[in-house]
């Protein structure tokens, strides 16, 4: 029976990190039936690792339908994000140093976005592009003469490092550090991240490793001006003011952790169903750059790394007959969203030559869409033009996932290639 078949409600808490372990298909069957019978649903604050205070922490709706995710990311004025964008609760402090303008509303969110938005633009991208290429070949071929391993080290985590590490302007040598502390930001609900120690203390190492980091990186841009988005940031000014090293720090963080964990775990995922679809894959190395720009919208709507991102209303409101009052939690579930049967046909079956494929991997549209989409989209085609191209024979064997809400992420992935020379 296909997923979205079920007739009654599985046994499901959208609140437990237990069901977030689950493989995504498996989720679905809930988000199915939620889709059909309950587009809009109250639930139990989300479960809290961090052991934080209980008071402020509240009860959320959840948006599971497509046209609904697009709807409300369109409607800031309704649905804000400067009361918080997490689906999990944090510390204030916690949020305040790591989501800079992510989690703000305009005019604020439109002229920070704004100082390095001209970084992102497809026409920039495009002018970045032969590097990304050169850097994908070489990751490929560094890989090839090992025959395998673990396909996130070897190739999934390596491009988006180099190229935003690029972009930033972070040196080569501290390039390693700052992606785990990254890493960590958004891996703490796993409990391989935390191990013996309490999941608070090492988030709040993660975010002061970044921001120490950020902070002497833009004193040496101060002093030494280069052509990358640091200086931009320690030259801007915003009203008359010069950014503080706080807002320069989130800034980084902010772009460390988006600019890496998505793009990444695309690669997996993606990879893994080429993998498991071998006539997919055949169909794309037949025309490989006829292709690729249409599977790689596949592959972001197959893979939804970004699982959850939320709005708090503004003023009162009716989704689906509810009354929402101002001042709810609104959570977006993009994953489920993707696998809308209303607006994708056959939602559970990868298709890379998906099209019109208008999915909402990288968020519904307004203010906050991807900043990075374009470059995503440069650096997915790059790697998988290389990776079908100098190891065809690449089998992804079965990945083993991140326990999280928020990210959607392979830990590990064995794979296996004739070793080449
Ligand atoms: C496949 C890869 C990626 C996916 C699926 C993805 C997904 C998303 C999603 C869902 C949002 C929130 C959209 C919303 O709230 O409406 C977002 C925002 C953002 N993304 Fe990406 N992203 C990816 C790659 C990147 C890259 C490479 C960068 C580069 C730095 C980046 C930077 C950002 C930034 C800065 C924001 C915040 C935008 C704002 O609040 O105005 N992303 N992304």
């Amino acid at each position: 029976m296909a997923v979205s078949e079920t007739a009654h409600p599985p046994a499901a808490d959208l609140g437990s990190l237990e069901f977030w372990g689950r493989p995504a298909e498996e989720r679905d069957r809930y988000f199915a039936w939620l889709r059909r019978e309950a587009p809009i649903s109250r639930h139990q604050p989300p479960e809290d690792i961090l052991g934080l205070p209980d008071q402020g922490r509240m009860n959320y709706w959840a948006i599971v339908r497509y046209d609904d995710v697009r709807g409300i990311s369109r409607a800031p004025q309704t649905f804000c994000s400067a009361q918080g964008t997490q689906f999990a609760d944090a510390p204030p402090e916690f949020l305040e140093a790591s989501l800079s303008f992510l989690a703000m509303d305009a005019p604020r969110h439109t002229k920070l976005r704004g100082l390095v938005s001209s970084a992102f633009t497809p026409r920039q991208v495009a002018r970045i592009e032969e590097g990304i290429r050169v850097n994908a070949r070489r990751i490929v071929e560094e890989a090839a003469p090992s025959g395998g391993g673990d396909f996130v080290e070897l190739i999934a985590k390596r491009l988006p490092l180099v190229t935003i590490s690029d972009m930033i302007g972070v040196p080569h040598a501290d390039r390693d550090r700052v992606v785990a502390a990254a890493d960590l930001l958004v891996t703490t609900s796993d409990p391989e991240a935390f191990g013996e120690r309490a999941p608070i203390e090492v988030l709040g190492e993660a975010l002061w490793t970044l921001t120490e980091f950020a902070t002497e990186l833009a004193a040496h841009r101060e002093r030494n001006p280069g052509e990358d988005l640091m200086t931009a940031l320690v030259q801007a000014e915003v009203d008359g003011d010069r950014l503080t090293h706080a807002e320069i720090a989130a800034f980084f963080v902010l772009l460390s952790v988006a600019g890496n964990d998505t793009t990444r775990h695309t690669t997996s995922h993606a990879m893994r169903a080429l993998s498991t679809n071998p006539a997919q894959r055949r169909l794309l190395a037949e025309d490989l750059d006829g292709r690729l720009p249409v599977a790689v919208e596949e592959f972001v709507r197959w893979a939804t790394p970004v699982l959850t991102f939320r709005r708090t209303t503004t003023r009162e409101v009716e989704i689906h007959g509810e009354q929402l009052p101002p001042g709810e939690k609104v959570v977006l579930f993009y994953h489920s969203a993707n696998r809308d049967e209303q607006v994708f046909a056959d939602p559970w079956r990868f298709d890379v030559t998906r099209d019109p494929n208008r999915h909402v991997g990288f968020g519904g549209g307004g203010p906050h869409y991807c900043l990075g989409a374009s470059l995503a989209r440069t650096q997915l085609r790059s790697i998988f033009g290389e990776l079908l191209r100098l190891l065809p024979d690449l089998e992804a064997h079965e990945p083993e996932l991140l326990r999280s809400a928020f990210i959607h992420g392979v830990k590990r992935m064995d794979c296996s290639f004739r070793a080449r020379a």
